[in-house]
């Protein structure tokens, strides 16, 4: 069996904490079922650009593009770089990537572990799977400034949207729902007022779902949606949305999962045509940076996702199973990071 050929992007504030505990775990299961990773760390981030002035080079790029795939830990914000701009990495490394690799697929599943404690007093089953587009969108980069500095100006922001972004991301959205046992497909957008973007949404939606007569439809606008994520989340099988939309929605899944450290995410170029890259939902969480308390699980699940895209389904279910397991042993306890991942490396085995 061929070696995985993995680039790892630690990133910013507690990147390189979570992302060397989701190596730890990858490299017991690699030795558990018979296969080696050969890993290539990148140096990208803050700390990078303030020592170089660069982001991220077409050099790096093109080198990261040689990669299977990609595990990536978060960027931004870090307490050692006070003086980068705002957003400039984001934009130029985690968009940049998500852009260049064609990540049109961003899929982020949200489940409530036994174990996990949910701020709702009455959570349900959940166990839902975001398919947020990640490529187009008010991400786009459209936009501009007019009369900057006077009283008269002018920003604007212009969300794009292709018929043929739509199309690929509802017909995965669809296939998805398709092979989940509820098979239950909701649009969320704001069809309401974005009426351009939110008409192509809806053609594609209801043309494909002609073609999957077993999966139930739905229509939520993005502010009900946000209710019925914290009054009723088990409502939700499978949901599409927007860039935007599915970003902020994400991040009310993992607070209701639990937490935002049990949040997963990949950005997949369903083409395969370039690598797809696996990280964690949160950022580079400076508040917590360097104090060895960030819940590494989330980013140990991107790695599980790492694995099942490659074809490693019994590895990424090893690595599901021990994380259910080692939740299910600690209820509600804090532990440190480090102490985490250990818990979950010792139950790789069972
Ligand atoms: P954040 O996700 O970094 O943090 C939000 C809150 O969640 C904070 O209170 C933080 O302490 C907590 N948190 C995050 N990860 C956690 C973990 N693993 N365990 C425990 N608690 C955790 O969001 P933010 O504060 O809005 O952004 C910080 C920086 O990260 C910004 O520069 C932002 O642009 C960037 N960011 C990067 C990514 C990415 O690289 N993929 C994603 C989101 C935000
Ligand atoms: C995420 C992040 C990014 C996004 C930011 C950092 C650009 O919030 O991955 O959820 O908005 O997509
Ligand atoms: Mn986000």
């Amino acid at each position: 069996t061929r070696s995985i050929n993995l680039a790892v992007i630690a990133g910013d504030g507690i990147g390189p904490e979570i992302v060397s505990q989701a190596e730890r775990v990858l490299d017991r299961v690699a030795e558990l079922d018979g296969f080696s990773i050969e890993k290539t760390p990148y140096s990208l981030g803050a700390a990078h650009w303030l020592e170089t002035g660069e982001t991220l080079s077409e050099e790096t790029l093109a080198a990261l593009a040689q990669h299977d795939a990609i595990l990536f830990g978060a960027v931004g914000a870090d307490p050692r770089s006070a003086e980068v701009p705002s957003g400039l990495i984001e934009r130029e490394v985690l968009l940049k990537l998500r852009f260049a690799f064609d990540h049109f697929i961003n899929l982020r599943p949200s489940r409530l572990f036994p174990g996990a404690v949910s701020p709702l007093s009455n959570p349900g089953d959940i166990d839902f799977v975001v398919v947020r587009e990640g490529t187009e969108g008010p991400y786009a980069g459209n936009g501009g400034v007019l009369r900057k500095g006077t009283p008269a100006e002018i920003a604007t922001e212009v969300s794009l949207n292709t018929a043929h972004g739509i199309e690929r991301l509802v017909r995965y959205a669809f296939e998805l729902a398709n092979s989940r046992q509820r098979k239950k497909l909701t649009l969320v957008h704001k069809t309401n007022v974005l009426v351009n973007a939110g008409q192509l949404y809806s053609r594609y939606f209801n043309e494909i779902a002609a073609e999957y007569p077993e999966v139930e439809t739905d229509y939520c606008h993005i502010d009900a949606a946000t209710i019925y994520l914290t009054t009723d989340p088990s409502r939700f099988d499978v949901i599409v949305t927007d860039n935007l939309f599915g970003d902020i929605l994400t991040d009310q899944a993992g607070a209701v999962t639990g937490g935002i450290g049990y949040a997963a995410c990949g950005n997949i170029n369903a083409s395969r045509e370039f690598p797809s890259m696996f990280e964690p939902v949160h950022g580079s969480a400076p508040d917590i940076a360097g104090q060895n308390v960030a819940n590494p699980t989330a980013t140990i699940l991107a790695a599980a996702m790492l694995l099942r895209h490659l074809g490693r389904e019994d590895s990424a279910a090893r690595i599901e199973r021990a994380v259910e397991k080692d939740l299910a042993a600690h209820p509600g306890a804090t532990r440190s990071t480090d102490q985490v991942a250990s818990d979950i490396l010792e139950r790789l085995g069972e």
